[in-house]
């Protein structure tokens, strides 16, 4: 992790390859200057601040300022409004959402020093999106957490690789979990063990337990840099 950010220069989101024509999908590095960090903190609201003065330390505090205005800034372009006057709040176990009604949909996800952050306009009012994005040489206990998340046929695809690429598959098919673990909101309650995802031309689920049902979801890998892995899910909707 980058502790210091004071001699850091500043880049703003970098736009993706559109997983979907509806979806934007943006990579923002999230280590600034200081200087740049108490700038974007104007366009927080007082809870955000709140929230960002609970981290323990400036650089954290700092990236995630960043991270929520870089949130702000890009959900105000989309919807033609200011990044201040972006109203937030929180939907199921913590989802972050826009005010009901709203036909935009978004999520984010970080890692280290940059956060990924999709962006859904044009897709059926019912439908989500989750995104999740993790370092490649991200420690892990590959086995361990397998055992835990992973379906029979998953560990058993694991099984013969070493343990580089052990890791490499856990971690491809956790963003594929995760990312739509993120589009439902169920978070970490979602039943990993269940939901069985094949990476085999292109993510995609083959089976689980309602809402995690093939025909309703659609798995796209992100066109990440080297040493990232990320999925982006698109969820129907319930
Ligand atoms: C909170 C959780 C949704 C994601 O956590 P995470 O992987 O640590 O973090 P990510 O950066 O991918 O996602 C965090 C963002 O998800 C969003 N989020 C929070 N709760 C959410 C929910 N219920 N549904 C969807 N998105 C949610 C928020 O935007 C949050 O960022 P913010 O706090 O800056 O607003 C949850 O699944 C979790 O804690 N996962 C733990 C991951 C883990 O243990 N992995 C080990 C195996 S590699």
């Amino acid at each position: 992790m980058n502790s210091d950010t004071s001699e850091t220069t500043s880049t703003g989101p970098v736009a993706l390859a559109a997983p979907d024509p509806a979806i934007a999908l943006w990579l923002c590095p999230l280590a600034r200057s200081v200087a740049e960090s108490h700038a974007l903190a104007r366009l927080l609201s007082p809870l955000e601040i709140e929230r960002a003065n609970r981290f323990g330390t400036p650089a954290l505090r700092a990236r995630w300022i960043v991270g929520r205005a870089t949130l702000r800034v890009l959900l105000g372009a989309a919807l033609g409004i200011d990044p201040a006057a972006v109203t937030l709040r929180r939907g199921k176990r913590g989802r972050p959402e826009l005010a009901a009604g709203s036909a935009l949909d978004f999520n984010v996800s970080h890692t280290d020093d940059v956060a990924l952050i999709g962006i859904a306009t044009g897709l059926p009012s019912a439908a989500r999106i989750g995104v999740d994005i993790e370092r490649d040489d991200r420690a892990v206990n590959a086995d361990g957490l397998a055992r835990k998340f992973m379906t029979e046929r998953e560990r058993a695809g694991m099984a013969p690789l070493d343990e580089a690429a052990r890791r490499r598959r856990f971690l491809q098919l956790w963003t594929c979990k995760e990312a739509m673990s993120k589009a439902t909101g169920d978070a970490l309650s979602a039943p990993f063990r269940d939901i069985d995802v094949a990476l085999d031309e292109g993510p995609h689920l083959l089976d689980g337990p309602p809402p995690y049902v093939a025909d309703h979801w659609r798995l796209v890998s992100a066109e990440v840099p080297a040493g990232l892995i990320a999925t982006v899910a698109i969820w129907r909707g319930a």
